[in-house]
């Protein structure tokens, strides 16, 4: 079985454009599993810089890409990205991109509700993207979701409608807002169905085909373990299952389909948005981690939080995403450090845990128990083999196989695709 499923193992802003891009080359499909245009996924080729929200990376090298029935598809920000990337010189059409039927649609007032809850919130704010993604996906569980199939029956819709407004009308009253406008939301799907409906495919059908053909196929998850509605640090998370093994289900491939899962995980930590983060800094360390990788928000434009490399955390996503191998990030962000940290447990009160407890409060509480491990002073910046790197480099990566429990696959260490040390083709497997 050769295809990959790509996954964040931390909070997601793992890098996981540069490596879904370079392996996108070698595979036949393309295709996201989850989340919506929440994520935000960078590619530089040559001297472009191409920037995916919702888009399958591989789009950009013209492989065949798909939407699976996972991801929440916000059908105007869809066009909008596809004539950004046109602009860009990308060719997108129906026989390169596909979307499933049973994709539910974000529609306005799930973006209207996000952001009145998130306002409403104080300091309990999530601090979503406000996208719109989280109202989205309850209403899919709520059964009264819009979906991407009902653009070709729109006449078909008043019971759906129906409730849909009985149950957003009672929200937005609670937020002193006036009810959905229907005939509004009516004109406006139909205006936008007649763009969307030529890349409607029965996605399941196309992967299955692709599968039993023998096609190589690439997951491209988004976001991070960290951020899964089940395994994630609830309730600061996303609303979709980010793990691996929601390939199968986002798809409709089945689950002997993931093939080498490969978790993308950064050489420290970072963070956006509300939430426990045991080991972030916030002084000149982490001053310097988010200066150094240009931690900022491709979505939102938010600084991220950043800290120390948390051997705990990682070892958790590697256990419930079953991670194959990992292609380790950014390791030239830690070039010039004198000393580096890497948290292998967590005290909250007397007790030491080695993993992260369920609860929130816990989570708060967790605090970070230290090893540490001397820096380099040279640049990896640019590195594409081990004779590149400097002894002690070697030595913080071996020690972060050893304390997660997983084997290096890659390693990165620039945003340009071939920097990168390749340890064992994901692929070839
Ligand atoms: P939502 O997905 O917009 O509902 O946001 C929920 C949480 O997930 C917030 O903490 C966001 O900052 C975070 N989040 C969502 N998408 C991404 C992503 O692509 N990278 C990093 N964090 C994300």
């Amino acid at each position: 079985m050769a295809n990959v499923t790509v996954i964040g193992a931390q909070w997601g802003d793992e890098g996981k454009g540069k490596i879904v891009d370079w392996l996108s080359e070698r595979a036949d499909v393309v295709a996201r599993f989850q989340g919506g245009h929440n994520a935000g996924h960078t590619l530089v080729v040559g001297e472009k810089v191409y920037k995916l929200s919702l888009l399958p990376s591989g789009i950009v090298r013209g492989t065949l890409s798909v939407i699976g029935n996972g991801v929440v598809l916000d059908p105007w920000h869809f066009r909008d990205e596809v004539a950004k990337l046109k602009g860009q010189g990308v060719e997108i059409t129906p026989e390169n991109l596909q979307i499933a039927e049973t994709c539910p649609l974000i529609l306005p007032f799930h973006r209207d509700l996000d952001g009145l809850r998130e306002d409403a919130s104080g300091a309990g704010k999530i601090g979503t993207t406000r996208r719109g993604i989280g109202p989205a996906y309850e209403d899919k569980v709520g059964r009264r979701a819009i979906r991407v199939c009902d653009l070709a029956h729109l006449d078909d819709l008043d019971l759906q409608v129906d409730r849909l407004t009985a149950h957003h009308d009672a929200l937005r009253a609670g937020f002193g807002e006036a009810p959905i406008d229907r005939a509004q939301l009516m004109a406006d799907l139909t205006e936008i169905a007649a763009f969307i409906l030529p890349f409607v495919k029965p996605v399941w059908l196309t992967l299955n085909k692709a599968k039993s053909e023998g096609k190589r196929i690439l997951f491209e998850g988004a976001q991070g373990t960290l951020l899964d509605i089940d395994h994630g640090t609830y309730p600061f998370v996303t609303s979709s299952n980010t793990v691996a093994g929601t390939a199968a289900s986002g798809t409709g491939l089945g689950p002997n389909g993931a093939g080498f899962v490969l978790g993308i995980v950064k050489a420290y930590t970072t963070r956006v948005g509300s939430g426990p983060f045991p080991t972030e800094q916030e002084n000149d360390v982490g001053q310097r981690l988010g200066e150094r990788g240009h931690e900022f928000g491709t979505v939102t434009g938010r600084k991220r939080r950043c800290g120390w490399f948390d051997a705990v955390l990682v070892r958790q996503s590697v256990a419930v995403s079953g991670v194959t191998g990992i292609a380790l990030t950014k390791l030239d962000v830690l070039d010039g450090f004198e000393e580096l940290k890497i948290c292998v447990g967590y005290k909250i009160g007397d007790q030491s845990f080695d993993y992260l407890p369920a609860h929130a409060q816990d989570q708060a509480k967790a605090e970070p128990i230290y090893e540490s491990i001397a820096g380099w002073s040279e640049t990896t910046a640019g590195a594409r083999s081990w004779a590149d790197l400097p002894a002690q480099a070697i030595k913080y990566i071996r020690r972060i196989e050893e304390l997660i429990g997983c084997p290096v696959t890659l390693v990165s260490t620039s945003p340009e695709r071939d920097d990168t040390i390749l340890v064992r083709d994901p692929f070839a497997d």
